[in-house]
């Protein structure tokens, strides 16, 4: 019997983790700059909360959940977004009773989605998120959009589009339900069963729809962006305004609708337009939820965040041919002949890493020559080889790996000099 990762996750191995805590600090950097503290919170929480949170008519929480029951007969679900668990924990510590607002929260950690497996699609992936609750200033949602847009610059990315849209307010919505249904309900039949569903509960999400998107009734489908109330509409244009000020590029795009139901007012999405890039070229989406608060037992308070995936815009760096500076290499890598030698290294490698410099040495017993090989392979600056004559001696040559410069040192001289020329 051979046992493999679960279809849909990945390993994350010794060679890729670097990249990985590289683009990790850039986020975290980004939090700290722009304000937006770490929130961490359980990796389940109860079914209902992302019934109610991200609605009951998405994919996600149809078709996408890992759902199971714990041995008390509670229903928990692995989540699959970070927004519910991030509004969740506000309305339960009454984080709307603290002086500062809005809220500002950060996460970074894994969601689980049953999807189909497919490049940029996984069953585990890592989300980046933040969520601004407590302001319904426009200027916070500009402010949001260019957070997410800092990530992508800070990592080197270009070639990104931004997609913006207002999805309006309640009347707005109202409006354009009814023409949706309107529109769709005389040729329903054609459409999935999910869709047939989706009419009367959330014509929005037919819109949604991965089964039928290439239908000639969605691209005719009345827009939402004809049914904007005037406070919505003004609402809007302070959002792009304050996107001018700040020099961000943007397309309106109106047909873009989300797939998470508490959207409303601003939404957008930012996709890699790189040419190499899958079929799934969303990096990150976002938007506005004002209700969302209010909806999972907290007071009428609103909220704008967005999340990408640490997967997908590690792909568009490949798309893109970027390489990401990394810090992977060994300070020094000790060589030892003999047992005495060996004492020695374990001894310089305990004051070595005291003054936190990376060091090694061979624990198989391998000949001189495999031990430089392995050296070589770990990327050592530096390396000394320890025999008799250097104990006898008290002093050692340490080369630079690098420059093929070397020097002899007294054994207490090697830890300045490490620490001067790593
Ligand atoms: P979402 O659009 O469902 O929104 O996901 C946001 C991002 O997560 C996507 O743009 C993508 O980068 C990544 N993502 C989603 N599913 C997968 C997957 N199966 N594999 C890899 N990456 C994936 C949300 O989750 C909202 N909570 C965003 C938000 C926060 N809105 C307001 N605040």
């Amino acid at each position: 019997m051979s046992f493999k990762v679960p279809r849909g996750t990945q390993d994350i191995l010794p060679e890729q983790t670097p990249k990985w805590q590289k683009v990790e600090s850039i986020l975290r950097d980004l939090s700290r700059v722009y304000r937006y503290r770490e929130i961490r919170t359980p990796m389940f929480e109860q079914t209902e909360l992302f019934q109610r949170g991200v609605g009951d008519t998405t994919d996600i929480v149809q078709k996408e959940m890992y759902t199971f029951e714990d041995r008390g007969g509670r229903s928990l679900t692995l989540r699959p977004e970070g927004t519910a668990s991030a509004v969740r924990s506000y309305v339960e510590h009454k984080m709307f009773g603290s002086p500062d607002q809005p809220v500002k929260l950060s996460y970074i950690g894994p969601m689980f989605r049953y999807e189909r497996q497919q490049a940029g699609r996984y069953r585990q992936f890592v989300q980046y998120g933040v969520e601004a609750i407590g302001s319904a200033d426009p200027a916070i949602d500009a402010e949001v959009i260019s957070l997410a847009m800092d990530v992508y610059q800070s990592v080197g990315l270009k070639d990104l589009k931004l997609h913006l849209n207002s999805l309006g307010d309640k009347e707005t919505r109202d409006a354009h339900r009814t023409a949706l249904i309107n529109h769709f309900k005389p040729s329903i039949g054609e459409f999935c069963s999910d869709c047939q569903n989706r009419l009367e509960k959330n014509p929005l999400r037919i819109l949604d729809c991965k089964v039928d998107h290439e239908h000639p009734l969605m691209q005719s489908a009345p827009k939402l962006t004809d049914y904007l109330t005037e406070q919505s509409s003004v609402y809007f244009d302070k959002v792009k305004s304050y996107l001018d000020v700040l020099g961000i590029d943007y397309e309106v795009d109106p047909n873009l609708v989300r797939g998470l139901d508490y959207y409303n007012h601003t939404a957008f999405e930012i996709m890699s337009t790189a040419s190499g890039f899958g079929a799934i070229t969303t990096l990150c989406g976002g938007g506005r939820y004002n209700g969302l608060v209010e909806g999972i037992g907290g007071p009428d308070v609103p909220g704008i965040g967005f999340a990408l995936s640490i997967e997908r815009l590690l792909l568009a760096l490949e798309a893109e041919g970027i390489e990401l500076e990394v810090e992977d290499a060994l300070d020094i890598y000790v060589v030892a002949m003999g047992e005495e030698a060996k004492k020695k290294s374990v001894e310089l490698l305990s004051s070595f890493r005291a003054k936190g410099i990376s060091a090694d040495m061979d624990y198989i017993d391998r000949k001189m020559k495999a031990q430089m090989k392995s050296a070589d392979r770990l990327g050592a600056k530096f390396v000394i080889v320890i025999g008799e004559t250097e104990l006898e001696n008290g002093s050692v040559k340490i080369k630079n790996m690098h420059t093929g410069n070397e020097e002899n040192l007294q054994f207490e001289e090697l830890v300045n000099y490490l620490l001067e020329n790593k």
